[in-house]
């Protein structure tokens, strides 16, 4: 957590106000002390911990920041600028046909934000499996690269290029096809698939309650030959060999434990086909840090639907990984900060314009920072083993109600 953000919340726990007073200044020297000893956990003495990504990537390192935008970029991957923001439209969108929409590069983004928006939540406030699936897709495209790649990467090619038949993407279908259509509906607007694709993953994030809103961009080149085979993580790997490919692709072990946390929203359907829709925490279409907490649980102290990825209990105990884990369990807002910073990263893999590209963070739909679930009483029941048809439902997040399950032949 950055300094700035400590004071943030202090300043609104309305304590900065009343801090007037002689030993003031003494007191900020010591909790800034204190917040700098915390910040570098790991030692390195640079106030970042030495697991946090920073490496340069793309014409970041071959040209170097030039524009502002690159200069924020640059930032936000070395940790000194927020990978999120509330930055919104301040002027009223213009119509999507006319001049000023066509001169404002954003403009047809809020459209397609907006579309993307209604397509993945449902009538509970939770994201549905279409949110998922769009996370998981833009990981797929951007992640399918590494340092010695000359393709692949966040370059559209997961769905311009037919990677969805590869086995690591099944799953992806639905998404895919959806994708494709919006790409289809929005493509004369001059939008680009590479980031239609990584826009989705951003609108879905915030999309799920208490999700952070990433930093947008767009101006991606598109690529429709196939990215290089075998980068995407294998669910079955060990730990040593998930951060040898996530260090390849410059994501450090601290950038991997804040990425795998996206499962928190998750319910598989392919690791194990006969559990399909059981999900990797008790909050499925939720963003929030449960699933931090039940990985490292006993079967016994979690509800039995829950589903652990073995990839993810591995990464857990890892020595590197376990101490980052661990804050993340109760912190929230440090994960939705490292998320953030991790996956404006991974979503520029591969992109060598990086100093072409332009924010459009403001087309995103506001965070939910709350969430009450209006069905918890049913999703108790199904997580503890009953309505085992229910999970299906859950995907959807549509609201669960007895009428449905008395539909599904169950006692409410
Ligand atoms: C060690 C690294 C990782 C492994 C082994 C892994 C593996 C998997 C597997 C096996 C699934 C279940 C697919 C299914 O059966 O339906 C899944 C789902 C998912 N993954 Fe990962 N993943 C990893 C990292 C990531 C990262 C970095 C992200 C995003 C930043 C991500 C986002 C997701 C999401 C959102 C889902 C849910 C998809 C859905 O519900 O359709 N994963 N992952
Ligand atoms: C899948 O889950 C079922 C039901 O819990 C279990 O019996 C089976 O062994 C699991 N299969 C695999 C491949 O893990
Ligand atoms: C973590 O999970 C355990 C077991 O369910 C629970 O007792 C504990 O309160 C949880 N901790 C947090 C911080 O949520
Ligand atoms: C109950 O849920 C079903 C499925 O989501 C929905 O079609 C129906 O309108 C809901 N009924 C009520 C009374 O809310």
């Amino acid at each position: 957590m950055k300094f700035s953000t400590i004071l943030a919340l202090y300043a609104s726990a309305k304590i900065l106000p009343a801090m007037a007073w002689p030993g003031m200044k003494n007191i900020m020297a010591e909790l800034e002390h204190k917040l700098a000893a915390r910040q570098d956990e790991v030692g390195d003495g640079d106030g970042t911990d030495v697991e946090d990504s920073d490496e340069l990537i793309g014409d970041l390192v071959t040209v170097g920041a030039v524009t502002d935008v690159a200069q924020q970029i640059q930032g936000v991957i070395t940790g000194s600028i927020d990978g999120f923001s509330s930055e919104a439209y301040t002027t009223t969108v213009p119509a999507k046909k006319s001049a000023a929409c066509a001169a404002d590069t954003c403009c047809i983004w809020s459209y397609i934000a907006a579309d993307m928006k209604k397509k993945f939540s449902g009538s509970s406030g939770r994201c549905n499996g279409f949110a998922r699936a769009a996370v998981r897709m833009g990981f797929h495209d951007a992640g399918a690269w590494s340092k010695t790649s000359t393709n692949g990467g966040a370059d559209g090619s997961l769905i311009l290029a037919g990677e969805i038949s590869r086995a690591e993407n099944n799953g992806l279908q639905d998404i895919v096809s959806w994708t494709t259509s919006l790409y289809s509906k929005y493509k004369t607007y001059g939008v680009g698939m590479a980031d239609m694709i990584q826009m989705a993953a951003t609108v879905a994030t915030v999309v799920c309650p208490l999700g952070p809103r990433i930093r947008s961009y767009v101006g991606r080149i598109d690529n429709s030959a196939p990215a290089p085979d075998g980068l995407l993580p294998d669910v079955n790997a060990d730990a040593e060999t998930l951060i040898q490919l996530f260090a390849d692709k410059t994501i450090k072990t601290h950038g991997l434990t804040a990425l795998i946390g996206a499962h928190s929203t998750s319910q598989q359907r392919f690791v194990n086909t006969s559990r399909a829709f059981d999900p990797q925490d008790s909050t499925p279409g939720i963003w929030d840090v449960n699933f931090y907490n039940q990985t490292l649980q006993p079967a016994s102290a979690i509800p039995k639907r829950v589903f652990k990825f073995n990839s993810d209990v591995v990464l857990s105990q890892h020595p590197v990984v376990a101490t980052e884990w661990n804050k993340f369990v109760t912190d929230q807002s440090d994960w939705n900060e490292d998320f953030s910073r991790e996956y404006v990263r991974l979503s520029l893999l591969g992109v060598n314009n990086i100093n072409n590209l332009i924010e459009c963070t403001k087309v995103l739909p506001a965070a939910k920072t709350t969430y009450t679930p209006p069905d918890k009483a049913i999703i108790l029941k199904w997580l503890a083993g009953q309505f085992p048809k229910l999970g299906k439902f859950l995907d959807s997040a549509d609201k669960l109600n007895s009428t449905l399950l008395k539909s599904l032949g169950y006692t409410p």
